[in-house]
């Protein structure tokens, strides 16, 4: 009777144990798909990307560069947040003024872009003090050049 017993335990332990094997976590359970951001805070820009920016770069209309693709986005990400949140900011070609919506915040735009340029591979982060400065300065160098323009 002992005997039994005890290999039913090593049984029951060795099954246990195939089990803990048997059940990797499913895929995507702990690891964000490739495409996601990297940043998880409360406000990383995906609300504002949502509600203004997807009209149009969600599928790419009129060359708006595409959420998600990493061609679209690598001459802009080598050519620095700060630049190229202030030119979308101030509006370039197809792409209006603050995406259209007169009341965002500056800061809600940057974090949009930003959220936009991560998710084609860039490290772009929601903007800090520092950051905004330097957005404002190209923003301000932007509409000196634009007046410039004959
Ligand atoms: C009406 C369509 C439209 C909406 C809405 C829109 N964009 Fe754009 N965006 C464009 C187009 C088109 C371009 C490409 C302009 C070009 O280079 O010809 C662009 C380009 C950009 C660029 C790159 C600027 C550069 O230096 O070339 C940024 C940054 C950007 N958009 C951010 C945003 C953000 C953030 C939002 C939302 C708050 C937004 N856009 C909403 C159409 C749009």
């Amino acid at each position: 009777m002992k005997h039994t017993s005890y290999l039913s335990l090593v049984l029951a332990m060795s099954l246990a144990a195939c089990e803990q094997r048997a059940s990797p976590p499913a895929a995507g359970e702990d690891t964000p798909p490739a495409a996601a951001p990297k940043l998880a805070a409360a406000d990383d820009g995906e609300r504002t990307y949502q509600q203004v920016c997807k009209a149009c770069h969600e599928t790419g209309v009129i060359n708006a560069p595409k959420v998600g693709d990493a061609a679209a986005w690598a001459k802009l990400l080598a050519e620095g947040q700060a630049i190229v949140t202030a030119h979308g900011w101030v509006g370039v070609r197809g792409m209006p003024p603050r995406g259209g919506r007169a009341d965002l915040s500056l800061e809600d735009f940057a974090r949009a872009t930003a959220w936009m340029a991560r998710s084609a591979g860039g490290d772009w982060q929601n903007p800090d003090a520092p950051m905004l400065a330097a957005i404002r300065a190209e923003e301000a160098k932007r509409v000196e050049a634009l007046r410039a323009r004959p």
